[in-house]
C-alpha cells in the first residue's frame, strides 16, 4: 500500500529565503550577465522544501480524474541559442488544493528535450498556498551542466505580481485553446559546459 503524504509550505519552518518583489531573490545564485550577442540564461530561483529525487520520466503530470488545464511546451537553449538535445527538464507542483506530494510523486515528471531541443508537459494548474501568491511550477533543467533550479509562473492567473518570488523573465506566456485549456511556451536559456572549460592536464592524463 502506498501512503500519500500531503505537506503544505504553511507548516514548513523554513519556506526558502525571503526576496524582494520583481525578481530579485536573495541567496539564489545569480546568472552572469549576457556576453556580446548571447541570449540571458534563465533566471534561477529558490528551489523551496519540496522537491523530491526520483522523479518518473513522464510528460503527462494529470491525475486520475484530472482535465488537462495547461500544456507546458518550449525549448532548452545554450547561451548562444542553439537547442540541447538530452536536456533534462524536471517538473513538480503542488495540487489544486497548494499541496504537495512528499511520498509519492503526484504532478512530478522530467522529460527530456528532442533532438530540436524540444520539450512539452501536461498538468493542472496549480494551486496557491500560503505564504506564496503565485501559481507556480518548479523546474530543474539539466545537460552538460549544473541544474538550473527555477520557477515558472503562469500568465492570467491571478496574484503573480504579488508573489515574493515572482520575476517577469519566469512568466509563461499563454493561449488558450476552444476546450480552455492553456498553452505556454517557454523557452529555457542554460549555459554548457565547454569541451575546453573541461580538460585540464590530468582529465587528458586520465583519458589514456
Ligand atoms: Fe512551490
Amino acid at each position: 500500500m502506498t501512503v500519500q503524504v500531503q505537506a503544505r509550505a504553511s507548516e514548513v519552518p523554513d519556506r526558502g529565503v525571503p526576496g524582494a518583489k520583481a525578481g530579485k531573490t536573495p541567496g539564489v545564485r545569480e546568472t552572469p550577465p549576457p556576453g556580446p550577442g548571447e541570449l540571458p540564461q534563465t533566471p534561477q530561483e529558490i528551489e523551496g522544501p519540496f522537491f523530491r529525487l526520483g522523479a518518473p520520466n513522464r510528460s503527462n503530470l494529470l491525475e486520475p480524474g484530472d482535465e488537462p488545464e495547461i500544456i507546458l511546451s518550449g525549448r532548452v537553449l545554450n547561451e548562444k541559442g542553439t537547442p540541447i538535445a538530452g536536456a533534462l527538464v524536471n517538473f513538480w507542483s503542488s495540487n489544486s488544493h497548494g499541496d504537495y506530494d512528499m511520498v509519492g510523486y503526484r504532478y512530478t515528471g522530467y522529460v527530456v528535450t528532442d533532438e530540436a531541443g524540444r520539450y512539452e508537459v501536461t498538468s493542472i494548474i496549480p494551486g496557491c498556498y500560503q505564504p506564496r501568491n503565485a501559481k507556480h511550477f518548479h523546474v530543474k533543467v539539466q545537460a552538460i551542466s549544473r541544474p538550473i533550479t527555477t520557477q515558472l509562473f503562469i500568465e492570467g492567473e491571478p496574484g503573480n505580481t504579488d508573489d515574493e518570488y515572482y520575476n517577469p523573465d519566469l512568466l509563461v506566456p499563454c493561449t488558450i485553446d476552444e476546450n480552455g485549456v492553456k498553452h505556454g511556451t517557454f523557452d529555457f536559456v542554460i549555459k554548457q559546459f565547454t569541451e575546453e572549460e573541461n580538460v585540464t592536464a590530468e582529465t587528458l592524463a586520465a583519458r589514456v
